[in-house]
């Protein structure tokens, strides 16, 4: 085995009684990058994750982490992982500081050792200021930089995020991008689920692109989005009238519905908008750069966030 892999899966698979979340699937993890599960509700995101973390079996195939067999070595596997999970799991009756403290015991962290994490966590976070607050008197921005926090208490080599920022606002989510790329930096190897293309963008550097329990692609964000959507993506409208010049004149192109307007993957985007422009004046048409999301949508016919 490459000694840079830290995670191995080969063949890994996960049914629920006939229902198959998990479908047969290989990926490799590398030491300290960051690596992302995309996909659309269902995919089975969380469901991989669950079994690195050894919180579920496996159906069949293996799936090994740090050399270690999740089916053998479960306790010796969680004590390298820490995990942010995509329910917030904090305990309300508890405040911010002793959620850190308790969560410390299950890894028999001493008490003033604890303490000392806790602290530093919270500077971390930049939460000092709700040490002793209790959960439920904290935003839910606060309590997703907790939940990170807490999955830092016993210095994990690999992390595993589920959906991180979910629902944060773009300043709370700017904050969680910049302590994830910090602890890459630091050598941390990092786990990501997200819906949202442009934190896959900015932090992974590579991913895997999951459907109905499948792997469907692979790769660097950047080459992937070159390889099935290319440079560019022409925007335009929805009109019947349009959409029927489209097809008769670019029958090469590949149009896609989303909401009100049409989305054109072309090779030459820029020659389909010198003809829309020409044919259909004042039909909003734009260019803009490619994104993961167009090469999801190309791919499925679908969005991510379904
Ligand atoms: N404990 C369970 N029992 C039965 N089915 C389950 C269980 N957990 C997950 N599933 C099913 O497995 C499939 C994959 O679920 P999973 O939670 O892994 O999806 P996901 O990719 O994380 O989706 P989301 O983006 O919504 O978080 C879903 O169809 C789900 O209903
Ligand atoms: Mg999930």
């Amino acid at each position: 085995m490459n000694n840079n892999v830290l995670i191995k899966a080969e063949k890994l698979v996960k049914k629920f009684g006939e229902f198959v979340a998990v479908d047969n699937i290989d990926f490799e993890v590398n030491k300290g990058e960051c690596f992302g599960f995309l996909g659309p509700n269902g995919a089975g995101k969380t469901t991989t994750i669950s079994m690195i973390h050894c919180v579920l079996p496996l159906s069949s195939g293996t799936l090994k982490v740090a050399g270690m067999d999740v089916s053998k070595q479960p306790r010796a596997i969680k004590r390298i992982i820490g995990i942010a999970a995509q329910e917030d799991n904090l305990d309300p009756d508890f405040s911010v500081f002793y959620n850190l403290i308790v969560y410390a015991r299950y890894f028999d962290i001493p008490r003033t050792e604890a303490q000392k994490r806790a602290k530093q966590l919270l500077q971390f976070i930049q939460l000092e200021e709700k040490t002793n607050v209790l959960i439920d008197e904290l935003s839910s921005g606060m309590k997703r930089r907790v939940v990170l926090a807490r999955a830092l208490i016993n210095e994990p080599q690999i992390l595993i995020l589920d959906e991180p920022t979910t629902g944060l606002d773009p300043q709370a989510r700017h904050l969680i991008w910049d302590k994830v790329r910090s602890l890459r930096k630091q050598g941390v190897t990092i786990i990501l689920t997200t819906h949202y293309m442009e934190e896959a963008a900015q932090l992974c550097d590579r991913t895997i692109i999951m459907d109905n329990g499948k792997i469907i692609e692979q790769g660097k964000p950047e080459i992937l989005i070159k390889k099935h959507v290319g440079e560019e993506v022409l925007e335009v409208v929805y009109d019947e009238e349009i959409v029927g010049y489209l097809k008769k004149t670019f029958p090469d192109a590949k149009l896609e519905i989303v909401n009100d307007r049409v989305q054109v993957f072309s090779t030459q985007p820029r020659g389909i908008f010198v003809g829309l422009l020409d044919k259909f004046r004042n039909k909003g048409a734009i260019i803009r750069n490619a994104n993961l999301e167009d090469m999801f949508l190309k791919l499925t016919g679908r969005r991510l966030r379904e």
